[in-house]
């Protein structure tokens, strides 16, 4: 039971609130690094309730400073990004990626102060592709976190962006409830049509998974266990990483070198960042042993062209408007449970229709949503631990924790303990990426 205090207190992002202050203790991730180009277009950024604006200068360097020119507030997206600085076209101030006032044209020679002013700005690296943020107020900002997807070379993985109109925790939690699966996506299947081989059959003949959930230095983890014939057992583990990151289960575990973060834009829209090793297997068998295929098991992501606009960037194509591409007929014939074909706008779909943020007081959660409400007292804690005692969340100071943490499934002989056959897994497993701090 989640109640209205801390529904308050795990929804809202601004600057000042409980979660905002926790998250704006991580590095971010907040844009492709292709968005940016050399003296380019400012991109208008939309990152944690503050309106920002991210540009790259002529040698290259990424700047993110707050949209208002420190002058007279008029917006540094309409500015000219020229020779190694933005410019305002009010008056013609400009600014360097630090922030510096490096030239204040509009004041005369002998009264000007360009020295004494600064842009708000905040610190920007580059990794894996992204453009990440760090908002915090640490004079020395923490290291970035060793999350494994993150590490490999920009060659070896994909990163996808995808805009979602609700609160981050609605979208994340759909990831660490696998109990949705059976139905959302899977629930049009019938084990029996599925060859022996296609894994979607545990999740389809058994559809209330039995779990076990703990804390982890990451956040929290959990693992799915279904018998599966001759002894075995069919084991799906997942993970929530601080502050907003999550592992699915999707993938076998020896290559699922994968991860998704539920990036807040403000308290009711949300960037989907994922990072995904090219090395990894994909995990749905999308035909009937028949070789008929299985409708409602599409991928990918259909985008809408993006725009200058706050909210403007990666949306797709389904949404609330056009019902998320639902096809009532589709539905009826059995071609899909929820009559949309595509797995992560099913997902879209289910999350955006709770509402920008979900009233917690109208839940009924049920024994399925353990690992929800634990990730919901471990984010509580965290933030409250910050807000009352200055406490560094996880993952700050030992960022090689995240190391730790991987998603996917494997097999193992019946009766065996879940944290033995993840660490057993996760020793034997393909390692594509060292972590940073240790190398350091
Ligand atoms: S408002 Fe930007 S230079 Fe005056
Ligand atoms: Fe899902």
């Amino acid at each position: 039971m989640t109640t209205a205090i801390e529904s308050v207190e795990l929804t809202r992002v601004g600057a000042g609130t409980a979660m905002g202050e926790l998250m704006r203790q991580y590095w971010i991730p907040a844009a492709m690094s292709s968005e940016l180009a050399p003296d380019g277009a400012p991109l208008r950024l939309m990152l944690l309730g503050e309106k920002l604006i991210a540009f790259r200068d002529s040698a290259g360097r990424v700047g993110v400073m707050d949209h208002r020119c420190p002058h007279r507030c008029a917006s540094l997206f309409l500015g000219r990004n020229e020779a190694n600085g933005l410019r305002c076209v009010y008056h013609g101030w400009k600014f360097d990626v630090d922030g510096n006032c490096i030239d204040m044209p509009s004041v005369p020679g002998h009264q000007d102060f360009k020295h004494k002013v600064k842009a708000k700005t905040y610190r920007a690296v580059e990794r894996a592709g992204l453009v990440w943020v760090y908002m915090g107020s640490r004079a020395q900002a923490p290291a970035l976190p060793d999350i494994e997807a993150s590490l490999l070379p920009d060659r070896e993985i994909t990163v996808q962006l995808g805009q979602r109109a609700c609160n981050y925790l609605q979208a994340l939690e759909g990831d660490i409830d696998t109990s949705h699966f059976g139905f959302l996506h899977g629930g049009h299947i019938d084990a029996a049509e599925l060859a022996e081989d296609n894994l979607l059959r545990f999740t389809v003949a058994n559809r209330t998974p039995e779990y076990f959930i703990a804390d982890a230095g990451w956040g929290t983890t959990y693992a799915a266990h279904r018998p599966a014939g001759k002894g075995k057992t069919y084991w799906r583990f997942s993970n929530f990483l601080f502050p907003f990151w999550t592992q699915t289960p999707q993938g076998e575990f020896p290559h699922q070198v994968d991860i998704r973060a539920w990036v807040p834009m403000d308290d009711e829209h949300t960037m989907f960042v994922h990072l995904s090793w090219r090395g990894r297997k994909r995990a749905i068998g999308t035909v009937r042993k028949d070789g008929s295929p299985l409708g409602g098991l599409g991928f990918g992501h259909d985008y809408l062209p993006n725009t200058t606009d706050w909210f403007g960037r990666w949306r797709l194509r389904g949404n609330q408007a056009n019902d998320w591409t639902m096809d009532r007929e589709a539905q009826r014939r059995g071609a899909s449970y929820s009559g949309i074909d595509n797995i992560h706008m099913q997902d879209q779909a289910v999350t955006e229709s709770m509402g920008g943020i979900t009233d917690h007081g109208f839940e009924h959660l049920a024994p399925s949503d353990h690992m929800i409400a634990r990730t919901r007292r471990r984010l509580l804690q965290a933030a409250r631990a910050l807000r009352d005692n200055g406490t560094a969340p996880p993952g700050i100071d030992n960022p090689e924790v995240f190391y730790g943490a991987r998603g996917g499934f494997f097999f193992t002989a019946e009766g065996a303990d879940w944290r033995e056959a993840y660490t057993e897994q996760l020793r034997d497993a393909v390692r594509p990426a060292a972590p940073k701090q240790a190398a350091e």
